[in-house]
């Protein structure tokens, strides 16, 4: 029977290479997994006390659908975080999700009607691309500098046509780790304000940044129309139990979708109750958990950058935040990035992503790689990914 064109053309690179690896595993091979941004998974689990609030809120009987909007607790703890961050907004400006996967999609699914364009940092994270294209929309990558997090204002201001309704950011990026900086941020508003166009700006990895102050686009977002995602899984460790946030900015603009996108949260009834306890005890709890957890993924990204730029054919620029290492393949004997990455998989038996994943204009010719595995782990795989550069040596 038929399904729709809109589902077929959904892809998600980070989870579909996974299947070439359990087809090795079924004849017998161990595999690094070097594929999935999930710290939880590599032993950065939440700390006890957070695990205590889920425990505390299941045995209090907390086990019901909550408000559709989230606790409000939780949803006066994620106002205050943003506050921090330089917004200006109360608990009524933010909703809870699933995830910031289910928040990108009630978004997009609120301001994309069939054609309309919504401009993308390329590259980017893959659901960006899917949800638009899933609304009937078409994700347009603008440029922007890796070496430096700039993006590129003009190549956005060119591709800004009628039909454009949004620009998205993701700072710190996934999968780049550029993180955009104040002036940047400040020049987005401006075309945003002049333009009329929604800016959707994803801070999952707020917290996890290397070597400069991170500055979110609260900052400088006045009365733009700005709405934040943000969530639970990689600064408080909590993937696995899929909790996130829209926060809407005081804008005259969002009026409109303050009004309808709570729909959806009703729609879908709630989010898990007994996770939004946990929440927000991660958010009131000691944070040192935080800065622990980053301090220890400097090092990692100090080796793997080091490491990969000392091997024959790969250079690879410094991400300033979240987890990942996105080198340039300079010398691919290869068709294509999957081809290298399906390559490495066979012969070294190291599951990286390829580059063209996260979109083709500004991936290809890349591969990411995950430094959330331990120092050991990851010399492991790194001397692997060398042998595999140095057998193309001529
Ligand atoms: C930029 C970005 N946004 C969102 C997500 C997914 O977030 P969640 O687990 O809250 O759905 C990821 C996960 O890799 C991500 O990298």
């Amino acid at each position: 029977m038929k399904v729709s064109k809109k589902v077929s053309s959904v892809e998600y690179a980070i989870r579909d290479v996974i299947s070439s690896a359990i087809d090795l595993e079924k004849q017998g091979k161990t595999i690094d997994y070097l594929n999935i941004g999930d710290p939880a998974q590599y032993g950065f689990q939440p700390p006890e006390n957070v695990k205590q609030a889920l425990i505390d809120a299941v045995k209090k009987g907390k086990n019901f659908y909550s408000v559709s909007e989230g606790i409000p607790e939780l949803r006066e703890a994620i106002a205050k975080k943003e506050n921090s961050k330089g917004l200006s907004i109360s608990k009524e400006d933010i909703l809870v999700t699933n995830g910031v996967s289910e928040g990108l999609d009630m978004v997009i699914s609120s301001i994309v009607e069939e054609g309309d364009e919504v401009l993308l940092p390329g590259p980017y994270y893959p659901p960006y691309a899917s949800y638009v294209r899933l609304h009937g929309g078409i994700p347009v990558e603008f440029a922007v500098d890796m070496e430096n997090s700039t993006p590129d204002i003009d190549d956005i201001k060119s591709k800004i046509t009628s039909k454009t309704v949004a620009i998205c950011l993701i700072s710190p990026n996934n999968p780049t780790g550029a993180v955009f900086k104040e002036n940047s941020l400040k020049k987005l508003i401006d075309i945003a304000n002049e333009s009329n166009l929604y800016i959707i700006c994803d801070e999952i990895y707020d917290q996890i940044v290397f070597d400069e102050k991170f500055t979110g686009i609260g900052k400088v977002a006045g009365n733009a129309p700005v709405i934040i995602l943000n969530g639970f899984s990689k600064v408080h460790l909590m993937t696995g139990w899929r909790v996130g946030y829209i926060a809407f900015n005081n804008s005259p603009q969002l009026e409109l979708i303050r009004q309808h996108l709570p729909k959806l949260t009703r729609v879908r009834i709630s989010t898990n109750q007994p996770v939004q306890y946990a929440a927000l005890e991660s958010l009131q709890g000691p944070q040192e958990y935080i800065s622990e957890f980053v301090s220890e993924l400097k090092k990692h990204r100090d080796l793997v950058v080091k490491r990969l730029n000392l091997m024959p054919g790969i250079s690879c620029s410094n991400p300033k935040g979240a987890f990942y290492a996105f080198p340039k393949i300079e010398n691919n004997p290869f068709k294509s990035d999957k081809e290298f990455v399906l390559e490495l998989l066979k012969q070294k038996n190291v599951l990286t992503v390829h580059g063209s994943g996260f979109g083709t204009k500004y991936g290809s010719g890349y591969f990411r790689l995950v430094f959330l595995p331990n120092m050991e782990k990851l010399n492991f795989a790194l001397d692997k990914i060398e042998d595999f550069m140095n057998s193309f040596k001529p």
